[in-house]
């Protein structure tokens, strides 16, 4: 195998100036931008994918501590009331039992910091756990099970008996959205006018004004939600299935009145995320229980329990209006309307986002308000507000292009803006006109035939439909890591953050070998674990962004630390940080590249066996001074049915714009699950909430539908590949973004093929009949 230094020699390659890492967010591109690399790009295997699928990845659930015991929950049956009296007798006589805990025995507990309430907080919610009578939606866990197996604590469980005393409950929709709030996120407000907006749309001579509505939806990772832990004297170890192991440990030491650092949460894989793996009730609870107890827990939530217990997407009814001249410029955009949500949570479904920057436009009138309702409270659930948001926008747009007899690409190109339409601020790198244009091409958009339902094969109608997608890039202030450098020349980068599927350890691997000029077997990403640097979470699509700053920063204090040890007749020595480069293991001079010493003669000259620096992100400026963003253009090809209404995706394509593409592979899958999730968004997912009483009725995968690989056809996906010169390694975020435009695309493309115009999510058949 030939090392960087080789290849980069076969290539002729200059010296690689990466040690002077003068990125400044907002200001200096990261150089890592500009030079040769021999791995970001390339399609680099999962460094965990031999543990994986060999089975010796151990999960959360896989994790076994001496004298453990199961654990199983009761869930309350009303929406609101209290509970009159809980019948634990019987329960308690089960076989195996060790312990039922209600109400009436856990211990005290502060109530958990709702997630965005502070900059750890993970809850759900921010409602008191077991501490009293109360019950506050249907399906909060009343009663926890202990016993020796899993079966004996789902079996007592089965036994526990409560009676309520109910209390009239918000769990109508149309009911609660005659009273709303305007709802703010992250502090500030989801509310925008510039101009005004309806003045303009009343005077356009060329409008639509439509009502869009997207339903509940549940989160449904294949991993459950699982957590084994135990206290060891005053310290709580747990291990988690986590996005967020620092937000989480933080919190759990709120919730139990102690210090942070007795709090260790490890989480080193983890089965799917979507932003529902924080801290919800499970883990509190199964650590009152296991200090109760005194043995340490393991609880795995049950497919129905994740419904019960986690939060998903709230449903929202959205108005989206245009108004645009006879050349399509947009004079008026609105987008507003309501969606459900709790007093106890802080996600207002954000689905304006997305209209805050995608068009142009003179006059924008956007606003969220919220409708309070009874429920379990709803959280961020993959592209929150751009996964429902653009639907009805990427919708509308799609109904203008008709009314105006403009292709809906054309429509979308002549409303391109030049800067943020609404902060004003320069967007740092956005490209998505040459994603769509070359979408278009590799979809064979000119075989569209823009008149609706004229496209039939036999019994299939046929269409094709495209949609804009979009996502902020964001860098959350936190980010920190540890690099280990020995003698022999072997690196390992710690930091507090977590590998979901995403590729997360294999991306940073890449990062990390290019940046120091080493081969990829020399580098070794630890991370999952609550005492690792940083504060750093997997959601927001960002944590790549987030760990990059910081491996920059802590790279640079490596090679000044480097540069301090180098004996007096070493060839680098008197050298400055900024005069240095990395390469083939070695600090080089960059314009004198001979000058050189490697890593391990000058650990070994200052006779250490190892060098550790630690060292944290810049804050987060570049959001500050540009607009940021990941983008796509959605190509879908649908068939229906004439005759029976059967949907069938034909074809798929995901044309991205999402900075610099650091390993083919695995964005490339990323890409493609954000797709599929955008189907199941599209065709099938729905919570079914029974209204009467707030309870969810389809808490099963048998009964809550999502995309099975039947459902699923060829997803082609493509990328720009041009860094942006202000993000670090010049990437945005692709987590996210496969979601958005997806539920557009296909809904454009069932009208072009039918002439059926559905608003409404999920078009299933009966919407089409
Ligand atoms: Mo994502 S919804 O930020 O995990």
């Amino acid at each position: 195998m030939s090392t960087i230094g080789e290849t980069l020699q076969a290539d002729g390659a200059p010296a690689v100036r990466v040690a002077p890492d003068r990125w400044r967010p907002g200001d200096t591109p990261d150089p890592l931008i500009g030079q040769a690399q021999t791995l970001i790009g390339t399609p680099v295997s999962r460094v965990d994918g031999p543990l994986k699928v060999s089975g010796t990845a151990r999960f959360a659930a896989d994790v076994v501590l001496d004298r453990m015991v199961y654990a199983a929950l009761a869930y309350s049956t009303i929406p609101k009331g209290r509970i009159v009296s809980i019948d634990t007798r019987a329960a308690e006589a089960a076989p195996g039992v060790v312990l039922v805990m209600t109400h009436r025995n856990a211990p005290p507990m502060h109530p958990p910091p709702a997630f965005l309430t502070g900059e750890k907080a993970a809850a759900g919610d921010d409602l008191p756990i077991m501490q009293d009578d109360r019950v506050n939606w249907n399906g909060q866990p009343i009663a926890l099970v202990l016993a020796e197996t899993q079966e004996q604590a789902d079996h007592a469980e089965s036994l526990v008996r409560a009676v309520y005393e109910s209390e009239p409950a918000m769990t109508v929709f149309a009911k609660a959205k005659a009273h709303t709030r305007p709802a703010s996120f992250v502090g500030h407000p989801l509310s925008l006018e510039i101009g005004d907006a309806e003045a303009a749309l009343a005077a356009a001579p060329y409008k639509v004004d439509a009502v869009y509505r997207t339903p509940r939806q549940n989160h449904n990772a294949i991993e459950l939600h699982a957590v084994t832990l135990g206290w060891i004297g005053d310290d709580l170890i747990v291990h988690d299935a986590s996005q967020s192991v620092s937000h989480t440990a933080w919190s759990l030491a709120q919730v139990f009145g102690i210090e942070e650092n007795h709090v260790h949460v490890t989480s080193p894989f983890v089965g799917g995320g979507f932003g529902g793996k924080c801290l919800w009730q499970h883990q509190i609870l199964a650590a009152a229980a296991s200090k109760l107890a005194g043995r340490p827990v393991r609880i795995v939530l049950s497919r129905e329990g994740v419904y019960r217990v986690v939060g998903g997407r709230a449903n929202t009814e959205q108005r989206v209006a245009i108004g645009a001249q006879t050349d399509g410029r947009f004079d008026a955009l609105i987008h507003t309307g309501v969606a459900a949500m709790t007093r106890h949570n802080s996600l207002p479904e954000p689905f304006i986002l997305p209209t805050l920057s995608a068009y142009a436009a003179r006059n924008f009138k956007l606003d969220v308000q919220v409708a309070d309702m009874d429920m379990l409270a709803n959280t961020f659930m993959r592209a929150p507000g751009e996964s429902v948001g653009t639907f009805a926008l990427e919708c509308a747009v799609d109904e203008l292009s008709e009314a105006l007899d403009i292709d809906p690409i054309e429509l979308r190109i002549r409303n391109e803006p030049e800067t943020d339409p609404t902060s004003g601020a320069p967007f740092s790198s956005r490209h998505i006109v040459e994603a769509f244009r070359s979408g278009a091409e590799r979809f064979g958009w000119s075989a569209r035939r823009p008149k609706p339902g004229t496209h039939r094969e036999g019994e299939w109608l046929i269409g094709m439909g495209c949609a804009t997608a979009t996502y902020p890039y964001h860098r959350m202030a936190g980010g920190a890591a540890r690099i280990t450098l020995t003698k022999d020349s072997r690196v390992t980068v710690t930091f507090a953050a977590h590998e979901m599927g995403m590729g997360t350890a294999t991306t940073q691997a890449m990062v990390t070998a290019d940046r120091l000029g080493l081969a990829l077997e020399q580098v070794t990403i630890a991370y999952g674990d609550s005492s690792f640097p940083g504060l750093i979470l997997a959601g927001g699509s960002q944590q790549t962004a987030s760990i990059g700053a910081a491996v920059i920063a802590t790279h640079r204090q490596l090679v000044s630390d480097l540069l301090n040890l180098v004996a007096k007749d070493s060839p680098l020595a008197g050298l400055t940080p900024d005069e240095v480069g990395c390469r083939d293991g070695a600090l080089c001079k960059l314009d004198e590249p001979e000058r050189r010493e490697s890593y391990g003669s000058i650990l070994a000259h200052a006779q250490l066996e190892t060098l550790t620096v630690e060292s944290s992100a810049p804050a987060p400026v570049e959001t500050q001074q540009w607009s940021m963003h990941s983008f796509g253009a959605m190509f879908c090809e649908m068939r229906v049915n004439a005759i029976t209404g059967e949907l069938r995706v034909g074809r798929f394509l995901g044309s991205f714009d999402c900075g610099r593409i650091l390993n083919s592979k695995t964005a490339a899958s990323q890409f493609r699950g954000g797709i599929i999730m955008g189907l199941g968004l599209a065709l099938m997912e729905e919570t079914q909430f029974d209204e009467r009483n707030g309870r969810i009725m389809n808490a099963s995968l048998a009964e809550y539908h999502v995309p099975v690989h039947l459902d699923v056809p060829e997803i082609d996906v493509t990328w720009t590949d041009i860094p942006d010169p202000h993000a670090p390694m010049g990437a945005h975020g692709v987590g996210e973004i496969g979601i958005t435009g997806v539920g557009a695309a296909v809904a454009n493309a069932i009208y072009n093929a039918t002439g059926k115009r559905i608003r409404d999510l999920p078009i299933t058949l009966d919407k089409l009949l």
